[in-house]
């Protein structure tokens, strides 16, 4: 497996303030930062982003959501990236997010749930290289 993965700090986490302590976790948790920048979405890039929960009841509301306020999208990192990350966030629905992750200290709810993570290497390229060069993603660490 590739040691990379994408993640981005979601609307709800940028607007109420807490991306400096997310990225702060990440950091302290081994992850080197490949690349970031900060970007307001589209109602077309987000449902392009999303496109894989188009038939999905929650899709407008999520695109919707997502094009609320900045985000800030990142490409990490780590051996076993894509899969340690995944633990690291805790899971979607904030209710069953284990102690001590991201999602347990900042999630609001399942769509307003702070962070994303890949959910494989394959993916995680795709979306990395959504909002992000070639160049950007030769980032020396
Ligand atoms: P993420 O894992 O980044 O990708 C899909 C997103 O859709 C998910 O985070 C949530 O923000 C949102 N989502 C997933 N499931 C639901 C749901 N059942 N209801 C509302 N939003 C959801």
């Amino acid at each position: 497996p590739t040691n990379r993965t994408f993640t981005m700090i979601k609307p709800d986490a940028v607007a109420d303030g807490h991306s400096g302590a997310i990225i702060q976790q990440i950091e302290s948790a081994g992850y080197k930062i490949v690349a970031i920048k900060k970007v307001l979405l589209t109602k077309e890039q987000a449902g392009q982003f999303y496109a894989i929960h188009k038939e999905r009841p929650f899709f407008e509301s999520l695109c919707n959501y997502m094009t609320s306020n900045v985000i800030i999208p990142m490409v990490l990192e780590k051996g076993n990236a894509v899969q340690d990350f995944r633990t690291f966030i805790g899971s979607t629905n904030p209710e069953l997010a284990e102690a001590g992750t991201i999602r347990k200290q900042f999630a609001k709810s399942m769509e307003a749930n702070a962070i994303h993570g890949s959910d494989s290497d394959e993916n995680a390229e795709i979306e990395g290289k959504f909002f992000f060069s070639e160049k950007e993603l030769e980032q020396r660490l």
